[in-house]
């Protein structure tokens, strides 16, 4: 009987994940799952259809490249980018623009127009600036150079290649232009540990010392079924995120051989999911991989056929828009890996400070991985407690189910139980069922935290007085004056007592439960994709 409601179970959740887009789970996730679009396609219903259905965002297979987008001197042709960038915007998909600086597809005027090095550097700087502005504020990231490594890790010699330091010029061209844009060096073959990615790692870390503006690598990801080595990959994000720079895949796809009607056998296909699985799983282990994209998303529309004669077949759609194994298994693996979760995230909810915490406290815990796409804010019950579960949300203290205020993905805040005790306490966060990594967190007697009037743990103090108006300078406290301290972290012994202040006796309430406004300042290391 057990048996039968388990399996009853597990029956039910497989339904529900099979009902859920790629772009439901990646908004769960806080992440980004994207593919590469040609607007000439746009009117095809299918083709928009299963774009916007999907995917939540879009990038240009060519449209933004040197050619197509400034085909002449002082000639900008916009028309094709601005077509997808329409497209995101009308279907709330972020848009990623590739590429600023690249050797290929770059028009003759530029190539064969006789420009020494400066002179090539100057136009550059001009197509840096003249197409980031234009796309200033609806483009999020950009690859600003492309495939800049040959695969020994030294520099390719390209048209650019003739002023030193043009990447780095690059970045900081791109970074005048649009400040909020994240800035991606882009390239292949160096997905995992290799000459080429130890140079790109190398200058990575360089640029990150001086503070040149790069945010992310990207790993393009041409795979075959050959060539993927992916605990290099593991080890080569793990390495750069670690450098606190996000990583992006940007332009993954698994070509196949195929026979001469464009199919690839069965067996070929079920490898290929595999592949597509595991490359979704390790990018879901760093929180700082913010962004799965393919190269296309239907093999009716792919480069690989045209590129690599013999081989096709290599993206999650069929040529019909039916759904691939290797879409079942980028499905499985956004629905089933387990969230992960960092100490450095739990802060108190007053003072937004950290390391270690208190019962009773009231906390924001920021970073964890897979949440509610959308802010669900808890009811306390005719008792005034609030829910131990919140939108498939708990947060665990030594099993411990905290109380939650509210919760959405990367953002929760909740009451660490009364009964925490030090000296240390093992925090778990779970949803829907998926448990994350467990960290350690000290127990303190108390870390008193003030809340602030406008929730950003500075400022002014959510101070009022008895006749609850805030307490301001305008509206100053003067001896004697009862007024209510909204704070917390006190512990377990400060539930209600008297305290002198500067100016008097003042009564501090402790207020458990009190509900907070989520923040809208995000603590910096906690952003993901936001620009
Ligand atoms: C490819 C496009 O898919 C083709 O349509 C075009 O003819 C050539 O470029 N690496 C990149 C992409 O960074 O820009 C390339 O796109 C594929 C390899």
């Amino acid at each position: 009987m057990v048996r039968y409601y388990v399996s009853i179970a597990v029956l039910a959740l497989a339904l529900t994940a099979a009902a859920q887009s790629l772009r439901d789970l990646a908004d769960q996730r806080g992440i980004r799952i994207g593919a590469a679009a040609d607007p000439s396609h746009f009117t095809e219903t299918a083709y928009a259809g299963t774009l916007s259905r999907e995917f939540n965002q879009i990038e240009p297979e060519n449209a933004m490249k040197f050619q197509p987008i400034h085909p002449g001197i002082g000639a900008y042709s916009f028309g094709q980018a601005d077509s997808i960038v329409a497209f995101g915007r009308q279907h709330s998909m972020a848009v990623r623009g590739h590429t600023l600086v690249w050797h290929s597809q770059v028009p003759d005027w530029v190539t064969k127009g006789g420009y020494t090095p400066e002179q090539l550097s100057t136009i550059l700087q001009d197509h840096i600036n003249t197409v980031v502005t234009h796309y200033a504020g609806q483009v999020y990231a950009w690859d600003v150079v492309n495939e800049a490594f040959n695969d020994d890790g030294t520099l390719r010699s390209t048209i650019w290649s003739g002023t030193p330091g043009y990447i780095e010029q690059a970045l900081r061209w791109a970074h005048t232009a649009d400040p909020a844009a994240l800035l991606f060096v882009n390239d292949f073959s160096a997905e995992g540990i290799n000459a080429k990615s130890d140079a790109i790692y190398k200058m990575a870390q360089d640029f990150v010392t001086r503070s040149v503006p790069l945010h992310g690598i990207g790993l393009q990801m041409h795979y075959t079924t050959g060539n993927t080595n992916l605990t290099g990959v593991d080890l080569n994000i793990q390495r750069l995120t670690a450098l606190g720079l996000q990583v992006h895949i940007t332009e993954l796809d698994v070509r196949l051989p195929v026979n001469s009607s464009g199919t690839a056998t069965p067996a070929l296909l079920a490898t290929q999911a595999q592949i597509y699985r595991d490359v979704m799983a390790i990018c879901l282990k760093y929180p700082l991989c913010t962004s799965i994209q393919t190269w296309g998303f239907t093999d009716r529309y792919s480069w690989i056929p045209g590129t690599f004669p013999g081989f096709g077949a290599a993206l999650p759609f069929d040529t019909a828009y039916q759904p691939k194994p290797a879409y079942t298994s980028m499905q499985s693996s956004l629905a089933t890996a387990p969230p992960v979760i960092a100490s450095a995230g739990m802060l108190n909810a007053a003072s937004y400070a950290g390391g270690a915490v208190a019962p009773g406290e009231i906390v924001v815990f920021f970073g964890p991985t897979f949440g509610p796409a959308a802010l669900t804010v808890a009811q306390s019950d005719s008792s005034g407690n609030f829910p131990v579960e919140l939108a498939g949300v708990r947060l665990l203290f030594d099993g411990v189910p905290a109380r939650l205020i509210y919760a959405r993905t990367g953002q929760i805040s909740g009451v660490v139980p009364f009964s925490t005790a030090g000296p240390a306490v093992r925090v778990q966060y779970e949803y829907q069922g998926i448990l994350s990594n467990a960290v350690s967190l000290p127990v303190v007697a108390a870390v008193p935290g003030i809340f602030t009037l406008d929730s950003s743990g500075a400022g002014a103090s959510a101070i009022l007085d008895v006749a609850y108006k805030p307490v301001t300078e305008a509206n100053a406290a003067r001896r004697g004056d009862a007024i209510q301290i909204f704070a917390t972290g006190g512990g377990l012994n400060l539930s209600e007592t008297n305290v002198t202040v500067a100016r008097g006796r003042a009564l501090l309430r402790m207020v458990s439960g009190l509900g907070m406004p989520i923040s809208s300042s995000v603590p910096r290391q906690f952003r993901r994709n936001l620009r």
